[in-house]
Parts: structure tokens; sequence; C-alpha cells
């Protein structure tokens, strides 16, 4: 039959654009979990509409890098500088991001925040109608819309604004945080009411679901049913959909002739030592000063490990106008001399996420899907959406605590080859393709009933 029609929205497309000359443009793959989680979406007749990364303030620049996204059935949003910093360095990734992963801000920054709020929330809500804009170009009737993540909180109420029978879903790809946090955001009431206009509104777990269920009874004093959330007789569907990776795009990259010689490369460079990795976009909420705090303790305290063990750290920049993501890179050049870039394909014993918070941290099930017959071990923290989904075959770690971190790296490093397949996650690993069914079966919590995954196409 025809396949289904889908916009997918969401802040960045999965490529991002340099220029190189008055109307050339090229184009690099976007780095983190969203992108890398929908890159696995199939089956489907799928367009994207977002930021492309760049501002482009003349219509030469305009024309040619909308032709050039069009090959990648990508649509763009023009941000100009002034909402780009009021609406996602400030509004998103300023406000939203800490609080959805619990983390405070200096006193100095967080007094800047609350004068600021104001201006800044204004400029999310323009910049929402400005992605909604473009959906109305694009929008045929029929056609599904997939707004994603914290950047577009604003936007199914845009959507149902204008037409009211679009269907609109909602992901979430951070944690949703406990109502008692959430309820400090003083656009509270306007976020949630904007979010329950969608039709079907998806976390990554049950626990962040619950956690939104209880914001809108406990703020918006509505009715939580197992199926969502109730406003006067219209209901909203609420879900945990525990999200995947394309892992066979990991399994084919491993066959290419230069990630072999890549790996080969690295196979000198490290011979006769042990190889942990991390690999993390460059941002607080990854733990990535703790980590490398852990592993200190570890050498210290197994100084027979010394010289026998390297932990590989891979930190991808992203956000540097954002004041906490600038102080991070500080704090990781006072801890380490240097970070060693190597590609991601790379077959280390041991992967380490200390994520403090992550809505899922699909680089876990990455390192996963590499495995084969390696049989690596992966440390994961049980602040990540991910230790619900791949707990079983890890070992979890709090990452505040050094001292069990540093104890899970000596036992990572000395398990034997019997107690690695065990403990490698392979079993668990969920594709992005299953059904939920299948998926609700391999998570851990899952909530009394959950809608059919076409439940948004009904
Ligand atoms: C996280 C967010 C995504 C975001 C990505 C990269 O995974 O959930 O929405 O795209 O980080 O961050 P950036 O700000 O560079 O788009």
């Amino acid at each position: 039959g025809m396949k289904q029609r889908l916009l997918v929205v969401a802040n960045r497309l999965p490529v991002s654009a340099n220029r190189r000359g008055e109307d050339q443009w090229s184009l690099e793959i976007s780095a983190g979990g969203l992108v890398s989680a929908l890159l696995g979406v199939k089956d489907v007749d799928a367009k994207w509409i977002g930021w492309a990364g760049v501002n482009v303030p003349d219509e030469v620049g305009q024309r040619a890098l909308t032709k050039a996204l069009a090959e990648k059935r990508c649509i763009p949003v023009f941000l100009d500088e002034e909402i780009v910093h009021q609406y996602y360095n400030g509004y998103c990734n300023n406000i939203l991001w800490p609080l959805f992963h619990y983390l405070g801000l200096p006193q100095e920054d967080r007094l800047a925040t609350t004068r600021n709020f104001e201006s800044q929330f204004d400029a999310y809500k323009r910049a929402n109608q400005m992605f909604a804009d473009v959906v109305y170009q694009h929008y045929q009737e029929g056609d599904v819309i997939w707004c994603h993540d914290y950047h577009l909180m604003f936007l199914p109420k845009c959507l149902k604004d204008h037409d009211i029978n679009m269907k609109v879903g909602w992901f979430l790809h951070t944690p949703f945080p406990s109502s008692e946090i959430y309820r400090t955001l003083p656009s509270r009431l306007e976020l949630l009411r904007s979010v329950l206009c969608a039709d079907l509104v998806g976390f990554h777990t049950y626990d962040y679901a619950r956690h939104f269920v209880s914001a809108c009874t406990r703020i918006l004093g509505l009715e939580g049913t197992p199926e969502g959330v109730e406003d006067q007789g219209r209901l909203t569907r609420v879900a945990a959909f525990p999200i995947g990776i394309d892992s066979d795009r990991f399994k084919r990259a491993l066959e290419l002739s230069a990630v072999k010689r890549h790996i080969n490369e690295l196979t000198h460079r490290f011979a006769g030592r042990k190889v942990m990795l991390g690999v993390d976009r460059l941002d607080m909420i990854k733990g990535i000063p703790q980590k490398i705090l852990a592993f200190e303790k570890f050498l210290e305290e197994n100084p027979d490990w010394n010289d026998k063990v390297v932990l590989l750290q891979i930190a991808v920049p992203t956000r540097t106008d954002v004041p906490e993501c600038k102080s991070i890179l500080f704090v990781l050049r006072l801890l380490c001399t240097y970070l060693i870039r190597i590609s991601k394909a790379y077959k280390p014993n041991v992967a380490l996420v200390t994520s403090l918070r992550d809505g899922m941290n699909l680089v876990s099930y990455e390192y996963v899907a590499c495995q084969g017959s390696k049989k690596g071990v992966l440390i994961l923290s049980e602040f990540a959406g991910a230790a619900q989904s791949l707990g079983a075959g890890a070992i979890l770690v709090n990452p505040w605590n050094i001292t069990e971190v540093a104890e899970s790296i000596r036992h990572a490093l000395e398990m034997n080859s019997d107690e690695r397949e065990k403990d490698t996650g392979i079993t668990m690993l969920i594709e992005l393709n299953d059904t939920v069914a299948e998926a609700q079966m391999r998570t851990r919590q899952v909530p009394p009933s959950l809608p059919s995954q076409t439940a948004i196409q009904q």
C-alpha cells in the first residue's frame, strides 16, 4: 500500500551545512542522539524540517542551501543570529536543558536567567511559530507531523490552532523531570498546555512519562488515566517508546576498508594495553570530569594497571555559545592534558558512560552494536534512560560515586570471557523497528497499558 507520509520536525536537521562560496554548501551529518535514532526510521515517506545550524542572511545563500538540502529530503527553517541567541542558546539550552537534567546553574547565571526569562520565552514561541510556518507550506492532508524534543514544545499548539485535523505527535529525547522540579519553571502552564494539544506524547522511559502525567495533574489539575491525560473529555495519549538505533548501519561500517585500516592502526598503537572508550557530546550532563576522576582513582588504587590500560575520550563540541558548555571545556583542560580523538567504530575492551542524567544515551547502544565476537563490557550510568533497557547486560554505576566507578572499572577489566558474554547487553538491544509489544517484553518497567505505535495514525 501507500507509505505513510511523515513530516519530522526537529530543531536540528540530520545534516549541518557549511558555506563554501556564495551559492556553494557542504553538508555533514549532525551529532547527537536524536539524529542517530531517527536515521533508523524506515518504511515511511519522511521529510525533515529543521535548522541547518548556520546563519544565512542573504537570499542567494538561502536558495542554494534549500536546493542542496532538498536532495537529502530536508527542508530548512532559517533562524537569524538574534533568535538563535535567545531561543537556542538561551531558553532551550540555558533554561530547559539544565532543568530537565536536574542540573543547577551557578548563582550568577541563575540571576541573569531569571532576568532574561521573559524575552527568551517570547523568542522561543516566535521560533516555534517559524517552524510551524514551514510545516504549513509543506503539509498535505493525511500527513503525520512528528515534533521532536524540548526545542519544540510550543509547536503542537501552533499546528492545532492552524488546523485541528492535523495528526500531531511530540516526542521528548531528554528526561522529563519530577513535577517538583518542573514546577519551578515560570512558563510551566503554557508549555504543558501546548504539548497536550498533540494527539500522542512519547518519552524514552516509563518514569519520564509518569513525571509528565504528574505535572499535568498537579499543575493543571487535569485527570491522568492509564492511556494519558484527559481534559474535558479530550484525551492526549502519553506513553513510553524506548527508542533504538539502526544497528546494521554500525555493523556495515565495521566492514568498510577505511574503518578496518583505522582499527588496525589503533590496535598497533595500543598493543599490549586494554582500551576503555568514552564517546560523548561535550556537555555537562555527560559526567566526563567525574569519569576522569574515577579513572584517576582506579589508577591510584591499582598501580599494577598503570601502563596497561588507556582511557580514550572522544568529546564532540556542540552549543559552544552556551556558558555551561564553555566552562566544562575549561574543567576538562584542567583535568587532562590531552583528549585523543578516534573513530567510533573501534572495538575497545570496555566502554564507560557516566552521564549524570541522560534521556536515553544511544552511544551505549552503538557500542553494543559494534561488539560482535569481541564482547566488550559496558559500564553504564544508572541515570541514563538506557539503564532501563540495557541494564541487565551492563555494569550499572552511580557516576557521582567515583569509588564505585573505579571498582567497576577494575571488575570490567578483569572479567573473564564467560562473564563478559553475559554482560554485553547484546540480546537486550532494542531495534527501532521493534513493535512496542516486543520492546515491552524487554524493558523492565512498562506502563499498565501501551497504546500501539500506530495510535498516532488513527
Ligand atoms: C541531544 C538533544 C537533541 C540535539 C542533540 C545535539 O541529543 O536531545 O535534540 O539535537 O543533543 O545537540 P545540538 O544542540 O547540537 O543540536
